[in-house]
């Protein structure tokens, strides 16, 4: 496994892949790698000859009370694991090499960026895409793997991939769970012993709405208020929201209608860590 952490390398050794006709995967992270990044990095073996792996911290995607300076990184650990699971070659450059000046030129994000996850985190996605958009230019792959957790996140990059034409095909590989149903993220660790069992409440509730909604409930007004009532009789989190999305557009659904999925999403912080976490709920039409 080769770790490059210069752009103008990593560029000349995927014009070199690409000249002789290997397919190329980038896998994206932030480091602190777990096994949902591993199934992300399984899914790209399974799509491409080369898998590269990104671990970058991207302070452009954090506002300035957020986790920043404190986020987990491990880099010894991360390359162990990466080069275990197969991966060919880590990318991870610093702040200096990625962000040489103050940045003039983003990549701007409208509507969907702006609710849920942006109503709490205003200039999130803009950072997020704008990085995204440089590793696509330095890595130049030919699919790209992003994880089903980060849902809101997993939409936009897709339709910057089609509004701006990237030449990248998109996977979306689904959310990874730990035994009792939390998904995995880097940012667990945060979570106390007390928070960490009171966390898995969240998944219980997306299962709760699943089934309301399986039983035939069309309201999500109503689904909200029983998901809401499960996660504060059983825990201390505190709801940031939880919302309902056609998954074709990311737009809110308050009835069913002729929908068959709509993908429930919430966010809640447990002590000073704020999780997500989603699931697409089947609409019974019975
Ligand atoms: O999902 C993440 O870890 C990050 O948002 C990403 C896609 C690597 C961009 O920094």
């Amino acid at each position: 496994m080769k770790i490059i952490s210069d752009i103008f390398k990593m560029q000349r050794t995927a014009d070199d892949l690409r000249a002789s006709g290997k397919k190329i995967a980038l896998v994206p992270t932030m480091g602190y790698l777990h096994e949902g990044h591993l199934s992300l990095v399984d899914e790209a073996k399974k799509n491409a000859d080369v898998v590269v792996l990104s671990i970058y911290v991207n302070p452009s995607q954090f506002a300035p009370h957020e986790d920043l300076s404190t986020y987990p990184r491990d880099f010894a650990r991360d390359s162990k694991l990466a080069e275990a699971r197969g991966v060919d070659i880590i990318f991870a450059p610093e702040d200096k090499v990625m962000y040489p000046e103050k940045e003039l030129v983003f990549v701007e994000t409208e509507e969907v960026s702006h609710i849920l996850e942006g109503e709490f985190r205003p200039t999130h996605f803009k950072g997020v895409a704008s990085v995204v958009a440089k590793l696509f230019n330095i890595v130049k792959p030919h699919v790209a793997v992003f994880g089903q957790k980060d849902a809101q996140q997993a939409f936009i990059i897709r339709r910057m991939v089609s509004d701006l034409n990237f030449d990248v095909s998109m996977i979306v590989a689904p959310i990874v769970r730990e035994e009792d149903g939390l998904a995995l993220s880097s940012r667990n660790v945060y979570l106390s012993e007390e928070n960490r069992k009171e966390a898995t409440v969240l998944y219980r509730s997306l299962n709760l709405a699943q089934q309301i909604v399986r039983d035939g409930e069309r309201q999500f007004t109503r689904v909200r208020s029983e998901m809401l009532r499960h996660i504060t009789a059983e825990s201390q989190g505190k709801i940031d929201y939880i919302s309902f999305v056609n998954p074709d557009t990311f737009t809110r659904v308050e009835e069913a209608g002729a929908l068959k999925r709509v993908l429930a999403l919430l966010a809640a912080r447990f002590g000073r860590t704020r999780l997500i976490d989603n699931m697409f709920l089947e609409v019974s039409h019975k």
